[in-house]
């Protein structure tokens, strides 16, 4: 007998950015986070839980239809959490199979490139886990399920819920308190565009596991914005959401990408992800706010080049609009309607650093949280 499950799970997009953990074999942060999650009709993760005696008897993963390893200790720390929660229902209840001692076969798929800087390893992890959860019929709220997806990946914890999520840092040395929750669903803010600009679907250079490191280690810099950068921010932050407040949302996560890449710049030695087109990205939204007069679009940038622009859907056309008719003949606007608008207000070297650097542009939205689906 094969036992079942599967989930998708989605990305989710920081505007307070988790960077250096105080424990990283937990995964444990040095400082809180909040962030975005996008819909899953443009970037998700579909994962499949099996178990079964007839299975080899070693757990085995394929991340689209490859091979992965799973024997590293963060995917092992996942496994051996869920396998004991099972085995704890187990324990209470006799009538239960015995699936927690069976190996296990996991089965996902991207629908967007994986390790690009979009957050993949967000996705990646938070499906497995809500799909084991799932296929261990375990009760578990999607906040005790974050603090196992949070030993996966950091920003995976906040991926187990949709809308706006907070990851708060905790303090406790086992990272029982370092958890997800939500700040406000989808549904309170439905409103909330994100235009992203692929400048380079290649492997990124230095990972954030390995950034966020040396950077604790070397950056000065790092101390004051664990300290208080992030804390005004997490507070402004919070306030902007739950008064749908964009002017403020804006200016808080334009704010915090620039923090974050700043404690890059000041790492020894330094790490760079934003390149010249993510400047030429950088430019293009604030010529945007100047001629609205407004914060009316909002750029951040996680550990890749990649630029995320959120915006609310009542100014999509002098957001999306302005970019599409200076990027031209870029793929990705076929998803959505957007009607081009004059770019005459976009400093010319800007748009023409864009058109050669992006490859492929991504019109989502804020989205919900993982959805259980057939088990195939
Ligand atoms: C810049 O969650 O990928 O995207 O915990 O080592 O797996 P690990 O790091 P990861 O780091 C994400 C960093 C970020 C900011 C964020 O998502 O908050």
């Amino acid at each position: 007998k094969i036992y079942q499950a599967s989930t998708t799970a989605p990305v989710n997009i920081a505007v307070v950015k988790y960077w250096g953990k105080r424990d990283p074999k937990l995964n444990l942060p040095t400082n809180s986070s909040i962030s975005v999650t996008l819909s899953q009709s443009d970037l998700r993760t579909h994962t499949t839980a099996a178990c079964s005696a007839s299975f080899p008897t070693s757990d085995s993963l394929l991340l689209n239809s490859s091979p992965q390893d799973v024997t590293g200790a963060r995917t092992q720390a996942c496994f051996r959490e869920l396998r004991s929660l099972r085995a704890a229902l187990e324990a209470s209840d006799s009538s239960l199979p015995k699936l927690s001692t069976l190996p296990l076969k996991i089965v996902s798929e991207n629908n967007f490139p994986t390790a690009a800087g979009l957050a993949s390893s967000a996705a990646g992890f938070a499906a497995l886990v809500r799909a084991i959860a799932n296929l261990y019929d375990l009760s578990s709220s999607p906040t005790e399920l974050s603090r196992i997806a949070r030993q996966g990946s950091g920003s995976a914890c906040r991926s187990l819920f949709g809308g706006y999520v907070a990851w708060q840092m905790g303090t406790k040395d086992d990272g029982s308190d370092s958890l997800a929750v939500e700040v406000a669903p989808a549904s309170h803010w439905p409103t909330m565009r994100a235009l992203i600009l692929v400048a380079s679907a290649k492997q990124k250079k230095v990972s954030s596991t390995s950034g966020m490191q040396t950077t604790v280690a070397t950056s000065e810099l790092f101390q004051r914005r664990a300290e208080i950068v992030v804390p005004k921010h997490m507070e402004e932050m919070e306030k902007a959401i739950k008064e749908k407040d964009f002017e403020a949302f804006g200016r808080v996560t334009m704010k915090e990408s620039n923090s974050f890449h700043s404690t890059c710049s000041d790492t020894f030695p330094p790490i760079r992800y934003m390149n010249d087109v993510s400047w030429a990205a950088v430019g293009v939204v604030e010529d945007i706010n100047r001629k609205a007069g407004k914060i009316v679009a909002a750029y951040t940038f996680d550990a890749g080049p990649n630029a995320v622009i959120y915006y609310e859907e009542a100014n999509t056309d002098i957001v999306a609009g302005v970019v599409k008719e200076a990027l031209g003949s870029v793929s990705g606007w076929e998803s959505r309607d957007i009607k081009a608008q004059a770019s005459d207000v976009l400093d010319a070297a800007d748009v023409e650093v864009l058109k050669k650097g992006i490859t492929r542009v991504i019109l989502t939205q804020v989205g919900e949280g993982p959805i259980r689906t057939e088990e195939s």
